[in-house]
């Protein structure tokens, strides 16, 4: 059954996100601190990779240790989703 928070965004468990990998599903998600991404339209996110990293997961860690930018890189694709805890 699909839940909904406050502000109306769908909440997806680990479980539904990991499909979002870019292999299971034609779907390619990420997420970072609780918030879902789609970056289907990326090409710097093809077949769910970005420079070692694999969608479907929340790259909060990894992206404030190894990424060389910001968050900012979210800025221009929709939050299309929570994590569930
Ligand atoms: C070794 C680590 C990483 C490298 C070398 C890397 C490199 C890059 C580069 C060069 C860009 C494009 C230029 C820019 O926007 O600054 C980019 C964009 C982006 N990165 Fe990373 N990144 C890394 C890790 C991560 C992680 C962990 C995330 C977490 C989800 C992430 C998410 C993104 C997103 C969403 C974009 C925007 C893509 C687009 O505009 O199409 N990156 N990254």
């Amino acid at each position: 059954m699909e839940s909904f928070d406050l502000e109306g965004l769908p909440v997806y468990s680990k479980s539904q996100l990991a499909l979002r990998n870019g292999e299971d599903r034609e779907e390619i998600w990420t997420a970072y601190n609780g918030i879902i991404y789609d970056v289907g339209s990326s090409r710097l996110w093809r077949n769910g990779k970005h420079y070692e990293h694999w969608a479907g997961q929340d790259l909060t860690e990894e992206l404030d240790r190894d990424a060389p930018h910001t968050k900012n890189v979210f800025d221009k694709f929709k939050a299309i989703g929570k994590l569930s805890n």
